[in-house]
């Protein structure tokens, strides 16, 4: 039998795994077999002399203020062949302090004049005004405080700032650590018109907490935009529970993502989701689902190596669609059997979106997300003789080598088969990748998308005449905001909203590049496309951050946006479904006849979990378990009923009967 080859996930690379650039010393050179894009590294390593970190720290000693970095354009390519590291940490611990420089009433007072808004339901001309970070008036002719600045938004669409509810952002996996930190994901995500990014809590870890703690100290010191977080449950045990619960309740997360592929690294087993189903649910949280059979996979993987695969197309034929569709539709069962609305994230093929598109025909209640690598390009790029080029592709679930899926995803996206147009951006250098160069198992898993959703989405969306503005609109911000419950101080231009606005050009086109993107990877698997739709103006908090092509941002100026549990738009039809579906119990008279001599004893199987959180399934309690609401009263989202008879208001103490002589609609005793 074949050696089986042992890779290595560990979250932090251990002493003896050597990562890309983890020495020091050795200086990335450029040119070499990898580099596929040329001139991709210009402009993103660490400025020398006047424009340097250091020569920044130390203005900045000198001066006691943090200026905003203003993005350049690309420097001319250096005479050296080597250059600094682009490794995550690349960026200056800066304190954040925005636009300390600049006359405050004229930054945080702003005026939108003459822009078209939309919105996922209508569309309207109309001016906006902005102050302290919030929307404050919204119509024609508004009366506003002297002193306020005007950007002139004529002839264009002024739509909410775009929320990307997947990325990665330092995210240590596969024995390195993704490229983009929180300060140049975030940047590029301004860049694009995104103005919210919701990252992953994930590691193997004893406890959920401390790892929560862990990206919190990573994120707040860095993020140049709102940010909130999923926490990934990548195993099971008696607190795990307990730990979903004080997220929930203490720490601002409203959702949990669960893993059926990389097994022993966050796979669980299908009753350990079940279990994380029931949590979920009882919490009113949303349960995200990376729907591939880990086994499966594993045992492909085997028989690919063995043929003597062990390029980049090996990670698409050990992850075939069906491999992807299986594990979707078991998700999405086992969702049902625990009554949990679902989210399906990264949804890569026709097959897996099918199964998301037929559930919810059904009436299961499941989202699906697409990704812009999903949309916007294809698996044929695996079979590029080129490596570099097939691993820069390479991400799980990995794209399609049928060309028509983009098309298909995007046309379902447009119907609201799908829901959330997100990115999964999760990036790795050249070197990084190479970690695979001789076994596509060990290619760090990972694409690029945060900084180009919106242009992909708009050309391939509504460019193309598959969907209008206002449903670009949905699926890039609106929806997101809805299922994460943070709607509508988010995804949504309305008085009282957060002032993350971006005024966006339909007709303007610009070409993906690496060589002039904002994200610090040397790669960009859109590289060349031309796209229609550019963000103007991106306004985050009421900071104007993107404007004439220069880019403004600070570091550490993004605040964490906590995510309460219980989002309408998701829970709404949990509690009718809840009565519809209880298990009846048929009231009979016993059997009192012979029975059969048999040895046999009843057995079960079933693996027994001990849940603090969740009552005995069918007690009393498991109808009524939801926390009262902040005034105190019956969250309507409980069960008033259970099986036992019992009702919600058993405890309360009776109240006398109350006659009503003069109900509304008037007494039904009197004459007419
Ligand atoms: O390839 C991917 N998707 N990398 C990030 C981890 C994940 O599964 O989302
Ligand atoms: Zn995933
Ligand atoms: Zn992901």
């Amino acid at each position: 039998m074949a050696d089986k080859k042992k890779r290595d996930f560990s979250p932090e690379p251990m002493g003896c795994l050597i990562g890309p650039n983890s020495n020091p010393n050795r200086p990335r050179v450029k040119c070499s077999m990898f580099e596929l894009v040329p001139d991709a590294f210009d402009g993103k390593s660490l400025k020398i002399g006047e424009e340097s970190p250091t020569k920044r720290r130390q203005n900045k000693a000198q001066n006691g203020k943090a200026e905003p970095e203003i993005a350049k354009e690309p420097t001319p390519p250096p005479q050296q062949e080597t250059e600094e590291p682009l490794v995550a940490q690349n960026t200056v611990p800066q304190e954040a302090r925005p636009w300390d420089n600049v006359d405050k009433s004229a930054q945080t007072r702003l005026l939108i004049k003459g822009g078209r808004i939309v919105n996922d339901d209508q569309s309207f001309d109309g001016d906006i005004y902005i102050e302290d970070g919030h929307i404050k008036q919204i119509g024609q002719n508004l009366v506003i405080p002297g002193g306020s600045r005007t950007i002139d938004a004529k002839g264009k669409l002024v739509i909410p700032g775009g929320i990307d509810p997947h990325v990665h952002f330092q995210f240590p996996f596969m024995g390195t650590v993704s490229a983009d930190d929180f300060y140049s994901g975030t940047k590029a995500a301004l860049a694009g018109g995104t103005t919210m990014i919701i990252d992953f809590v994930l590691e193997k870890s004893d406890s959920l907490l401390d790892s929560y703690e862990k990206w919190r100290g990573r994120a707040d010191p860095k993020v140049c935009c709102d940010y909130g977080l999923h926490v990934g449950v990548t195993s099971w045990n008696e607190n795990t529970p307990k730990e979903m619960e004080i997220l929930t309740k203490d720490k601002g997360v409203n959702s949990f993502k669960m893993f059926l592929a990389y097994r022993d690294v966050f796979m669980l087993e299908d009753d350990e989701l079940y279990q994380s189903f029931l949590t979920c649910k009882a919490l009113g949280a949303v349960a995200q689902v990376h729907a591939e059979n880990g086994k499966i996979i594993e045992q492909k993987q085997q028989e690919i190596v063995n043929m003597g695969i062990l390029g980049p197309e090996g990670h698409e034929l050990s992850r075939p669609e069906e491999v992807e569709v299986e594990a979707t539709q078991r998700a999405i069962t086992i969702a049902n059997q625990s009554n949990c609305p679902l989210y399906v994230v990264h949804v890569m093929s026709k097959g897996a979106a099918a199964a998301v598109s037929s559930a919810r025909r059904k009436g299961n209640i499941v989202f699906g997300e697409a990704i812009a690598a999903g949309l916007g390009t294809d698996g044929t790029h695996y079979y590029n003789k080129c490596w570099r080029h097939s691993a820069g592709h390479v991400l799980s679930p990995p794209l399609r080598p049928d060309p028509t899926t983009p098309g298909c995803l995007m046309d379902l996206l447009a119907n609201n088969d799908l829901q959330v147009a997100a990115t999964d951006h999760c990036v790795f250098n050249a070197d990084q990748k190479a970690l695979g160069k001789d076994d596509f198992r060990c290619i760090p898993n990972g694409v690029n998308g945060v900084e180009d959703r919106m242009s992909i989405v708009w050309e391939k969306g509504v460019q193309s005449g598959k969907m209008d503005p206002c449903r670009f609109v949905a699926v890039t911000s609106t929806n997101a905001a809805k299922i994460f419950n943070i709607y509508p101080q988010k995804g949504r231009i309305a008085v009282g909203s957060d002032a993350d606005l971006v005024i966006w050009d339909p007709e303007k086109t610009r070409v993906i590049s690496a060589k002039t993107h904002h994200s610090a990877v040397d790669f960009n698997i859109f590289e060349g496309m031309e796209v229609h739709g550019v963000p103007l103006v991106v306004i985050s908090n009421g900071n104007v951050v993107l404007e004439d092509e220069q880019l403004r941002v600070t570091q550490g100026v993004g605040r964490f946006v906590p995510m309460n549990c219980w989002p309408e738009y998701v829970y709404g039809r949990v509690l009718g479904r809840e009565k519809a579906n209880r298990p009846c119990k048929v009231e009979r008279d016993p059997y009192t006849g012979p029975v059969v001599e048999a040895n046999i004893q009843p057995v079960s199987n079933a693996k027994t979990f001990t849940n603090p959180i969740l009552p005995e399934p069918g007690s009393a309690a498991f109808y009524h378990n939801r926390p009262k609401t902040s005034s105190g009263g019956r969250n309507l989202h409980d069960s008033s009923f259970a099986l036992s008879g019992a009702q919600y208001d058993d405890k309360s103490p009776k109240r006398p009967h109350t006659r009503v002589n003069n109900p509304p609609g008037g007494k039904s005793t009197g004459l007419w």
